[in-house]
């Protein structure tokens, strides 16, 4: 187990900059996870800890010593990728304790860590078979478990589940949960995946064109996005954004025009004035049917999926701003028609006009 810093890690490739600064701590025995869009810089950050790529400037320390330059041999990683290039010739065995043969291991000691990892990743009745005779899960096990015959410090994965079905995806998300509980290593994960990102992490980074938007527990961020960027990205489906006007209310505190609705009782920022344009966040899910038609807004319904559990209905607003509800249980809706729906006020999340969080 060891710890994880970076300082000011920055990366170019030519004269493109990727990494524009990144500083981190990543505690002992922390599930970290990387998550952000395709392109972000995700696996360009975790080759450099791995030191499969050089970095460009800042300063990386495994476990309180200095990594930046070090061979990616010394370092106490172990990367599992996304292809998972197991030897087609060598059994599942083998294949596991190849890293070991290679560094000159004793043959016992070999035997005894490739035996733990398999009794671990309930792969010990498939120890004899060769890759082309394993499913994709299978093989992605056995891919786990040649890291963990390493002993690492430090688990770095790069989205080690992107192949395989979501069924399977899934459990192996579990498994791995698992894995880290039973282990207590360091783990620093990759994927674009929020869903995965929200179940496996103890924290999650945020990243966005190379920079850090957001470092969080799962709940930090689904509760209190830093900015309208992470306030979509986290979440399942998307936050809806909405444009607001902020207006002194009736009794004098500040109130929100919203689609010319009036909702009153916002909970402001003093520095926010009245006339101050707002993006209001809120969730599918915490939206619902309106009872009476105050603080309420009307909406035009374009589609209805009636899931049993829950109703998802995509809609438009007054001025066309494209609205997602998730009603819990049955609603008998009909495309094409006007509905007015509301929201509490402690559910609607505030941003600024550059997109960073107000209040909510
Ligand atoms: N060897 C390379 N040479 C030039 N550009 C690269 C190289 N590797 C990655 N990039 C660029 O760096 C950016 C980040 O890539 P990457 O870290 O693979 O993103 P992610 O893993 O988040 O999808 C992308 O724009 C990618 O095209
Ligand atoms: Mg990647």
């Amino acid at each position: 187990m060891a710890d994880v810093s970076l300082s000011g890690i920055r990366k170019t490739f030519g004269n493109i900059e990727v990494i524009k600064g990144v500083d981190l701590n990543v505690a002992s025995g922390e599930f970290v996870v990387f998550v952000g869009p395709s392109g972000c810089g995700k696996s360009t950050l975790l080759r450099m800890i791995a030191g499969l790529e050089d970095v460009s400037a800042g300063k990386l320390a495994i476990g309180g010593t200095d990594m930046t330059d070090e061979d990616p041999a010394k370092r106490g990683i172990a990367m599992v990728f996304q292809t998972y290039a197991l030897y087609p010739h060598m059994t599942v065995k083998e294949n596991m304790g190849f890293a070991l043969r290679f560094a000159g291991m004793d043959k016992r000691e070999i035997e005894s860590r490739v035996d733990e990892a398999a009794r671990m990743l309930e792969l010990e009745a498939l120890l004899d078979r060769k890759p082309k005779a394993l499913s994709g899960g299978q093989r992605q096990r056995v891919a786990i478990g040649r890291a963990i015959v390493r002993h690492p410090d430090v688990f770095l994965f790069d989205e080690p589940l992107s192949n395989l079905d979501a069924e399977l995806r899934v459990h192996m998300r579990a498994e791995l949960s698992a894995l880290h509980d039973r282990l207590k290593t360091t783990m620093i994960y990759v994927t674009h995946d929020q869903v995965e990102a929200m179940t496996l992490a103890d924290r999650i980074v945020v990243l966005r064109q190379g920079k850090v938007e957001q470092i969080g527990t799962p709940l930090e961020l689904y509760n209190e996005p830093a900015n309208t960027f992470v306030a979509g990205f986290i979440g399942s489906p998307s936050m809806n954004f909405l444009p607001a006007t902020v207006i002194a209310g009736d009794d004098g505190a500040p109130a929100l025009n919203l689609l010319g609705e009036t909702l009153p009782g916002i909970a402001l920022p003093a520095s926010v004035s009245a006339g101050t344009k707002v993006t209001v966040g809120v969730r599918p899910q915490n939206i619902r049917l309106a009872e009476t038609d105050a603080a309420s807004i009307e909406i035009t319904i374009k589609l209805v999926e009636a899931l049993g559990a829950e109703t998802v209905v995509y809609a438009t607003a007054r001025h066309g701003e494209d609205i997602l509800a998730v009603l819990s249980g049955q609603h008998m809706l009909k495309s094409g028609t006007t509905i007015q729906v509301t929201f509490d006020r402690n559910d609607i999340h505030l941003f600024d006009e550059a997109g960073n969080r107000l209040a909510g």
